[in-house]
């Protein structure tokens, strides 16, 4: 019997070490328990990884939930999956291409007319390192889907996370933003040799640049607008890698992958935080690394890069927000 009792505590304690090294090296559970019965969201790409556990997480609370996804099958059977665990059937699914100015351009209508508030528009959906690829509008997809979408979204929504507020615009970056650089004299990679890599990290950058940008220009309406790093997560994000195509890192490194990275539903918690804590009521402009803020590459915090990134994002997908009104031919066409 005592033959058995250390190794038993032996493997008891790795096995106890290894949990708290997981726990401490992937961040835990929301600290809010703030609930959000009457308040409508908007998640991008909702039907799998990171977006599909934050719509579940904030279904759970209470709220009225819009899948806006590109595959209405997915998009459908996400919604389902929500409802069926959460049992709120406020879960919907809706198409949005982000790769498309003239599907945002539909969807920003459509909630418009069909929903009387839009209080949390998170923007997760995202491509990383895909061939060169371009959008239906010619935008380098990276830059296109990641940033310029969203951009274009959020703007379209304007008005209504106004008249909502207090409400808040949650933006999915990534720590990959740090390597990243705003070439303004070729934006959609036209002119360089193509790189994937850092084509993401460009788009990130400009994730955050335009966080910061908004928030200065929201300032005084309630609507606030923050940055986040999930940290690194098992999703279908690196589908385009070799790392995730190869039977050696899935299989050979999978353990370490297990241990180092955080589930889809441990990295959707820091996107509920932003989205529900009481105590970030008012916070804006800031750059998150999970819970915590954190300060964001040097080029991130450049006002002057942000301003130029704005007009010339606003350029580029043909928005005139001064003329803006919903549903009234607001994008010029390209
Ligand atoms: N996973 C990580 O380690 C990590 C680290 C840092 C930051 N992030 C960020 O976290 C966010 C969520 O990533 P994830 O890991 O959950 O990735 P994921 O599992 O690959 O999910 C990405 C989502 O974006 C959607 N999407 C792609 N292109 C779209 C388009 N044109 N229109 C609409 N939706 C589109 C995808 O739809 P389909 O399924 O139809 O393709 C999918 O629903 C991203 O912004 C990512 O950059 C993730």
């Amino acid at each position: 019997m005592n033959r058995f009792l250390l190794p038993a505590s032996a493997l008891g304690a790795a096995v106890g070490g290894v949990v708290l090294f997981k726990d401490y090296v992937t961040g835990g559970l929301c600290p809010s328990k703030a609930t959000i019965p009457g308040k409508t969201v908007i998640v991008t790409g909702a039907n799998t990884g990171i977006g599909k556990q934050t719509a579940l997480e904030l279904a759970r609370r209470g709220g009225k939930i819009i899948l806006a996804c590109r595959d209405m099958d997915k998009c459908e059977a996400a919604a389902r999956d929500i409802r069926g665990e959460t049992l709120n059937h406020r879960v919907s699914a809706w198409h949005l291409d982000l790769a498309s100015l003239r599907s945002i351009q539909e969807f920003a209508v459509k909630v418009t007319e069909k929903e009387e508030r839009v209080d949390i528009l998170i923007n997760n959906a995202a491509v990383m390192r895909c061939p060169h690829w371009t959008t239906e509008d010619g935008f380098e997809m990276q830059f296109g889907v990641n940033y310029l979408g969203h951009f274009l979204l959020t703007n379209l929504l304007m008005d209504k996370l106004k008249a909502s507020a207090p409400s808040r615009v949650i933006n999915l970056s990534s720590l990959a933003h740090i390597a990243g650089h705003i070439d303004f004299d070729d934006l959609n990679w036209q002119k360089r040799k193509y790189n994937t890599k850092e084509a993401y990290c460009q788009s990130k950058l400009a994730v955050v640049l335009f966080t910061k940008e908004l928030s200065r220009q929201l300032q005084g309406t309630g609507v606030t607008a923050n940055a986040l790093h999930p940290g690194v997560a098992r999703t279908e994000l690196g589908r385009h890698t070799g790392m995730h195509k190869s039977a050696f890192s899935s299989s050979l490194l999978g353990p370490f992958f297990w241990l180092l990275f955080k589930s889809p539903q441990l990295a959707a918690q820091p996107s509920t935080y932003l989205a529900v804590a009481e105590e970030l009521e008012g916070v804006s402009g800031k750059y998150f690394d999970g819970f915590k803020e954190k300060v964001p590459a040097p080029e991130a915090e450049d006002e002057e890069v942000a301003r130029r990134l704005w007009a010339e994002s606003a350029r580029l997908v043909g928005l005139d927000v001064s003329h803006w009104s919903p549903g009234r031919g607001h994008v010029q066409s390209r």
